[in-house]
Order: C-alpha cells, then structure tokens, then sequence
C-alpha cells in the first residue's frame, strides 16, 4: 500500500489543524526547546505550561540555569515529579558551559551526548531549533507508525524498535528536502496525542487514513502489539 506522500500529509496537516498557542512553539531557542521537551517527557502539556513559564522566568538562559546553584532549581521542578529530570536538566547546562562554550551543540548526534537526553529527544530538539531532518520516535510516534506500516511485535521488543526507526528513516529518505521538519515533528506528536490514540483513533480525521494499513484492514486494536507476558 502506497503512502505517497507521509511526511508532507502529516506536515500539512499539522498546520491546518495542528497545536500552535503551545508557549515553546514560534521560538527557535534550543535552550527553550530543549527545557519544554525535557518537562514533556514524562508530563502532560497542560501541566507543563505553569512551570514552563516560571521556569524560563527566574532562569532565562543556559547560562543563568548553569550558575545557579543545583538547591535553587529544584523548587522550580517542585510537583513535576521524575526528579532525575531537572538533575540532569541542570548538569546538561554545566557541560554545555563548561565543554561547548555555552553555545547549545548544534545538531541531533551531539546533543545526544548530553546527560539524560536520548535519540528522539535530541531529533526532536534539533528538528525544531534548527530543522534538522533527523526523525522522533516517541512512544505515541511508535503507536502511528505501527498502525499505519503495519509494523507487529511489542514496541519494546529492540527487533521492532529498530524496525520502527528504520521505518522513520525511510520516510524522511523518500520526502522531498522542502519538508518542513519542525511541522512533520509536531505533527507526529499531534497526530498521535489526538487522532491515533490508544484505544479508538479517530481514523476520519486523520491526513494518513488512504494509506494506513490498520484502517484499511480493521486492525487499529491489534497494533502496536501489546507486550509479552
Ligand atoms: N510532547 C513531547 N514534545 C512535545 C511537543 N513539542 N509538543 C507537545 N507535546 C509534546
Ligand atoms: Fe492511526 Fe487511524 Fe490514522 Fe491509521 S488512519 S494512522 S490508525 S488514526
């Protein structure tokens, strides 16, 4: 089943009916981006925006965040829970300091190397700073590629997760370069907290729904393929 053209129908989509009033959505700062994707992982957006805002408020900067001492910004993460988190949060801003010039590094493969922040968090920050073609692969991102490519076996299994990214990889290899990235990673994220969500996604209203293999054969409860046990 053809899918002619995934990356720029999910990009598309993004921007008719995609999230935009999120508060580190139309800033290009990696520091922003990297402390909103940081916040994002384990908590929910509408949680998020009251500490993102403060956050940003009595730290401005990586440098501002870097010198504080690490007791001062526990109280900004205070609620927020996964206190390892803001632990790394703050260590990353002493060895972007200390080992990059204060300069956030530039591309997803080095800010892959920073504590704490795995490969989907760094193509996500890269993609949305500096519109690095680098793809996610989040756990709501696997959720749609799986239903769409029809891509069985637990998502935790590493044989399906490299299928996933190799998946993920091919698509951006088959996209025209005017793609717009920081949209198609948006859009992902969308795509999947919205329209193909666990449970029942709303296949009507979704950009991918003529070349999904799920919807075509009825098998969106099937995948992803629940864990072993
Ligand atoms: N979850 C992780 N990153 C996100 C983002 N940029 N927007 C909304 N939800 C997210
Ligand atoms: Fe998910 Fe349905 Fe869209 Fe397929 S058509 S990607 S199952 S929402």
């Amino acid at each position: 089943r053809p899918a002619p053209d995934f990356a720029g129908a999910v990009a598309e989509w993004q921007k008719r009916s995609g999230r935009h009033q999120l508060p580190w959505q139309g800033t290009r700062d990696p520091y922003r981006i990297w402390l909103s994707e940081i916040m994002l992982q384990q908590t929910q957006v509408a949680t998020v925006i009251g500490y993102y805002q403060r956050f940003l408020e009595r730290f401005p900067t990586l440098q501002a965040l870097a010198q504080a001492p690490q007791d001062e910004v526990m109280p900004y993460w205070a609620g927020l829970g996964y206190y390892a988190r803001a632990r790394n949060l703050h260590r990353c801003a002493q060895e972007i300091c200390l080992n990059w010039s204060g300069r956030f590094p530039g591309s997803a493969a080095e800010i892959a190397t920073l504590p704490g922040i795995g490969r989907s968090t760094a193509a996500a920050i890269a993609a949305f700073a500096y519109g690095e073609r680098s793809p996610i692969m989040d756990g709501n991102v696997k959720r749609v590629f799986a239903r769409h490519f029809g891509i069985f076996g637990a998502t935790s299994d590493r044989a399906t997760e490299q299928t996933l990214w190799r998946r993920a990889e091919a698509v951006l290899a088959a996209t025209a370069p005017t793609l717009d990235m920081a949209a198609y990673t948006q859009g992902l994220m969308d795509l999947g907290s919205t329209v193909c969500v666990r449970g029942k996604p709303a296949c009507a209203l979704c950009p991918l729904q003529d070349s999904c293999y799920a919807h075509a054969e009825g098998r969106q409860a099937e995948l992803p393929s629940p864990k072993p046990r």
